[in-house]
């Protein structure tokens, strides 16, 4: 059996615990307060305090339970050890759902008919074809390879930008700083899919806000970080931006006082647009585990480098 402490403030960590606890015969479930937590080989966590991770002198793996590992990378005093994410495929159909969502809310103009139901004004409106809609993906990884290549199913015109160059069937690809604003220039719905990185941090802001043609929407999945958030009222206030999807927040639960709660333009989701299943994340723990004991490569490593 692999000692496994779980640890972090998220109340998904505890209810993986519960269920590797029930169903992981090769996983002994220790908590940070547990007398023999310190001989634990592998941890499981999301946004561990700084400095928890250091406390364990023989963890081997540290393992995620989400695709997004800001929240561990973000500490100080993190050990150098293998760092792995979560790639699973409950968590990229839910993503290009939600994305699917928000482009055709946009695309069948249904912003304009619900503010016009608030006036009880009953104004109709053609559907354009698919293809006159420019919806451009910033992050072509795992999620955002399969969000482009189902919005080009649906006949969507998609660009997307991304470190290196990326070949996705019928997708214009864009990469780097260099082609950043060809990129933005010819998007009428952005879509932020990126890790938050020194790099991409703060990323939605005015500069690349204006870069857009007037009346863009954005749709924000990646990180709260991404987002100057005065920028982004600031260009829904002056119409540059017709409006935006934010799932993601600097600080979540979004504080009471967030103008982004009233703005008319603006709709609020509370960071749902994806999320593996427990069923799966476990799974990945068990096949990472597996994989370490039996010296095996292991499953979505983090290369620490990139920060993603
Ligand atoms: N809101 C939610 O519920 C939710 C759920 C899951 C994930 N997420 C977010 O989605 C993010 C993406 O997940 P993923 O699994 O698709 O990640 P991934 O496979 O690591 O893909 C990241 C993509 O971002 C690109 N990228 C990174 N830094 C860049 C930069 N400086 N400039 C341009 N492109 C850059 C990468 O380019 P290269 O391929 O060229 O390296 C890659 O295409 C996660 O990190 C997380 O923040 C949000």
């Amino acid at each position: 059996m692999t000692k496994v402490v779980f640890l972090g403030v998220s109340s998904d960590v505890p209810k993986i615990a519960e269920l590797a606890r029930t169903r992981a015969r090769a996983i002994e479930v220790l908590l940070p307060g547990d007398s023999d937590a310190a001989q634990a080989e592998v941890a499981v966590c999301w946004s561990p305090p700084p400095g928890a991770l250091a406390r364990y002198p023989r963890l081997r793996l540290i393992h995620a339970i989400a695709a997004g590992v800001d929240n561990i990378l973000c500490d100080p005093e993190l050990p150098t050890l293998p760092l792995c994410r979560v790639v699973a495929p409950d968590l990229t159909v839910a993503m290009t759902e939600f994305i699917t969502w928000g482009v055709l809310y946009y695309h069948r103009d249904l912003d304009r008919a619900v503010a016009n139901q608030r006036n009880r004004i009953w104004r109709r409106t053609a559907p354009a074809a698919a293809s006159s809609c420019r919806v451009g993906i910033m992050g072509v990884g795992r999620l955002g390879a399969h969000v482009a290549a189902e919005l080009l199913r649906m006949g969507f015109n998609v660009r997307g930008w991304s470190r290196q160059p990326k070949t996705v069937d019928g997708m214009e690809s864009f990469h780097g700083e260099a082609q950043f604003d060809d990129f933005l220039g010819g998007t009428d719905i952005l879509v932020c899919l990126l890790p938050l990185t020194e790099q991409t941090r703060g990323i939605l802001n005015r500069t690349t806000l204006s870069a857009l043609p007037p009346g863009a929407a954005l749709i924000h999945v990646g990180r709260g970080g991404h987002l100057v958030s005065a920028d982004v009222q600031a260009m829904l206030d002056e119409g540059h931006l017709r409006g935006a999807i934010l799932d993601v927040f600097e600080k979540e639960p979004l504080p009471a006082d967030s103008p982004f709660w009233s703005s008319p333009n603006v709709i609020v989701t509370p960071h749902i647009a994806a999320a593996a299943s427990y069923d799966s994340v476990l799974e990945q723990i068990e096949e990472n585990i597996r994989r370490l004991q039996q010296g095996e490569p292991l499953l979505n490593l983090v290369d620490r480098g990139n920060g993603y």
